[in-house]
């Protein structure tokens, strides 16, 4: 055994087993010190003394250096010397923000999220966190599901992606991290946060696990078990996953942790009748640390006395524990927060300039019928309820302040170098019908040359049990947006949204649409420089934009059907029956996944193979010249599409398979290569086995997924 090692079992040697159980215990910060920070559930001591929860071994929602500080002196006074740790939801910033990760995914740019998150750990650890609780890679195909803004939209390979770059990040800034929510819990039925799942093991295999398998790669402390059920038994029941899958497969060696209360929760959707039950189920699956419920606390010691849990097992699990600790050097240093240090840091220009950066490469140009970039000299009404709002930043903004804020009307203010005005016309309320603010909006824009509206969900509308049933524009900025038409001038839209909300009804409207998500503390800086030309944009939506609520859930890489439409038509428009459809809405999205426009044009052209045939031991080159046909120099995301066209199940349609961010001057062409190899074709064959089958492949390539050159090839054996 390695000294380090020793180290830490001589430590549990000396442990009582009441110890041992309350180092498997997390509580919320405020319940040692009593100070309410951050509390994302409902806890309450259920049977933890207060010498308990001071001997706990992990706590949550630590936000402030000093805070952390008093909690560990508070801790040595009373004769504990473990160190704690402490833990925080750093999700896209700590105090300077970062755009929403559904919208930082849309730059396709990994070194980008990696460098966000490195700043966020850089802040985070400077006030006392040690490990956050992020990235969250759960595969998001139902917009209405409030929790997509936390996800990087609907496709496996660019979760996976997305997800090792973050933790990247946040190791190379210092904080420990935890992938989740383990597993599936992006599948609630009806989109509804918390909502029970019910996936296929092929599913789950294919694209629900996708990105957490690749995570395990960047070696993450912790995983996060999720609240849902899955398949009939809540995720702490399905040891099959967390221990089979998760440590004997794909071999994560660090800490499982549960999500809030959801060992407690065992009980309430009606799988074990007792905590001591609960207890014993998450004990089983390997769950390592129970998060802000005490059924370990207050049955691991008995079960152990009484013979039904082996105390090697909850040694391992304590190991665990204190192996993590190891790893953030908690042994080795006696920490104290640098107040002086971290108020250097936090915040500073170099960290704002990131985050303007991220929020200029993560906005999506939906439509524009030339009316953007505006012109500096251009009389613009600013109108709409968000247009000097600071709550634009996102809903897991952790410690952000909304008065750090840059809002749209400051950023184009700081643009132009002049002050500039702005109307509400309504609220952002989701059910306000109050119209009583359109006249002063319309008699606002009414000497303008262009009407710039923005417009939206309000930040706390999405995020954590924040689902929508109805995901259009709120009705009362609709009708808003109705006057303002009337005006007979070119209205340009700037829609805020934790996730792509239906804009059928809006479009006809409008004669651009930028879509800026939210986006951080620089948001409003970012969109003015979008809208004036300072900066060029260069995202495509991760996530497919659907027309209407009722086609939720709708994602690119579906099946193909046995009776596809050909027409994609409402059945009431084209008399198609009999086909896969509705009488009464078009199949495919209003923008597919992967879309978003510039201010330059992209054309791309010959698509080559250096050869047709390949085998299994080989690879074929793809090539392809994208050219900027604009006048402007720009950022273009080439994205590669396979479909396996006949194999032993039914492949998707179209799966992403690589991509790359190419930028060409104005007038440039490029070569870009891709390389295809047995693993590029590889999926969990009817045998089971993660491989490639000899056949026909479709290659296609664009600049989204709809719009595509294709060509095939064929694997040999
Ligand atoms: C959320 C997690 C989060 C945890 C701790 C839960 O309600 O589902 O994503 O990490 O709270 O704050």
């Amino acid at each position: 055994m390695k000294e380090k090692d020793k180290k830490l079992t001589d430590i549990i040697d000396g442990m009582s087993l009441e110890d041992k159980a309350l180092m498997l215990t997390q509580y919320p910060i405020d319940s040692i010190c009593g100070n309410k920070e951050i509390v994302t559930g409902c806890w309450d001591m259920d049977g933890m003394t207060n010498d308990m929860i001071m001997r706990v071994g992990t706590v949550l929602n630590v936000a402030n250096g000093e805070t952390a500080d008093r909690i560990r002196a508070i801790r040595k006074e009373n004769g504990i010397d473990d160190p704690l740790m402490f833990m925080l939801d750093v999700i896209h910033g700590y105090r300077t923000i970062f755009p929403i990760p559904l919208a930082m995914a849309c730059s396709f740019d990994t070194e980008l999220v990696e460098e966000c998150a490195r700043i966020a750990a850089v802040e985070a650890a400077a006030d006392g966190v040690d490990a956050t609780f992020s990235p969250m890679v759960d595969l998001a195909r139902d917009a209405r599901w409030g929790r997509v803004m936390e996800t990087a939209g609907e496709d496996p390979y660019l979760g996976g992606e997305m997800g090792k770059a973050y933790i990247r990040g946040y190791h190379n800034g210092g904080l420990a991290c935890c992938v989740k929510h383990f597993a599936a819990y992006g599948a609630a039925e009806g989109g509804r946060d918390y909502d029970t799942t019910d996936v296929s093991e092929r599913n789950l295999n294919e694209h629900y696990l996708r990105a957490y398998c690749e995570c395990v790669k960047e070696k993450p402390e912790m995983f996060m078990s999720s609240f849902n059920l899955l398949n009939g038994k809540p995720l702490l029941a399905h040891p099959e996953l967390t221990v089979d899958k998760l440590r004997d497969e794909w071999g994560f060696n660090g800490v499982l942790i549960s999500d809030y209360n959801a060992v407690r929760e065992l009980n309430v959707h009606g799988y074990a009748a007792t905590p001591r039950d609960c207890a014993l189920t998450a004990f089983n699956a390997e769950l390592d640390i129970e998060m802000c419920s005490p059924c370990y606390a207050n049955n691991l010691p008995d079960l152990v006395r009484e013979g039904v849990v082996d105390e090697k097992s909850l040694d391992e699990k304590v190991y665990r524990v204190l192996k993590m600790k190891d790893r953030c050097g908690l042994y080795d240093i006696d920490k104290s927060t640098d107040t002086q240090k971290r108020d250097k840091i936090t915040l500073c220009e170099e960290f704002r300039a990131a985050a303007k950066k991220a929020e200029e490469r993560s906005c999506v140009l939906l439509k524009n019928d030339g009316v953007l970039p505006l012109k500096k000299s251009a009389n613009i009404a600013l109108v709409g309820p968000f247009a000097d709002e600071k709550y634009i930043f996102g809903h897991w903004a952790s410690t952000g302040r909304a008065d750090d804020v840059v809002t749209v009307q400051q950023g184009i203010e700081r643009t132009l170098g002049r002050t500039v005005e702005s109307e509400k016309g309504c609220s952002y309320d989701l059910l306000s019908d109050d119209e009583s603010g359109f006249d002063a909006a319309v008699r606002f824009a009414q000497n303008s040359d262009v009407i710039v509206a923005c417009v939206g969900e309000h930040m706390y509308n999405s995020g954590e049990s924040h689902s929508r049933a109805d995901i259009a524009l709120p009705k009362v900025q609709t009708a808003l947006l109705h006057r303002l038409k009337t005006l007979g001038k070119p209205v340009v839209l700037v829609v805020f949204g934790g996730r792509p909300l239906a804009l059928t009804d809006v479009l006809p409207l409008s004669d651009a649409v930028l879509y800026a998500w939210q986006g951080g503390t620089e948001c409003g800086s970012a969109i003015a420089s979008l809208l004036y030309g300072d900066a060029v944009p260069s995202a495509k939506t991760v996530m497919s934009f659907p027309r209407s609520s009722g086609q939720c859930p709708i994602y690119y890489n579906h099946f193909q059907t046995g009776r596809p439409r050909a027409s994609g038509k409402p059945a009431v428009l084209s008399g198609d029956i009999c086909t896969v459809g509705y009488d009464d809405e078009y199949n495919d999205p209003l923008f597919p996944f992967g879309y978003g426009l510039s201010y330059t044009t992209f054309d791309y052209s010959d698509l080559k193979l250096d050869k047709a045939k390949m085998r299994r031991d080989g690879k074929i080159t793809a090539t392809v010249t994208v050219n900027n046909t604009g006048d402007r120099d720009g950022t273009e995301i080439v994205q590669w599409y396979i479909r396996d066209k006949f194999a032993s199940v039914v492949r998707p349609v179209k799966e992403l398979k690589g991509y790359e961010r190419v930028e060409l001057k104005a007038g440039e062409s490029k070569t870009v290569r891709f390389e295809i190899t047995k693993d590029t074709l590889a999926f969990f064959t009817d045998g089971g086995a993660f491989d490639a089958e000899s056949g026909d492949f479709d290659l296609f390539v664009g600049g989204n997924s709809r719009d595509c050159l294709q060509t095939g090839f064929a694997l040999v054996d």
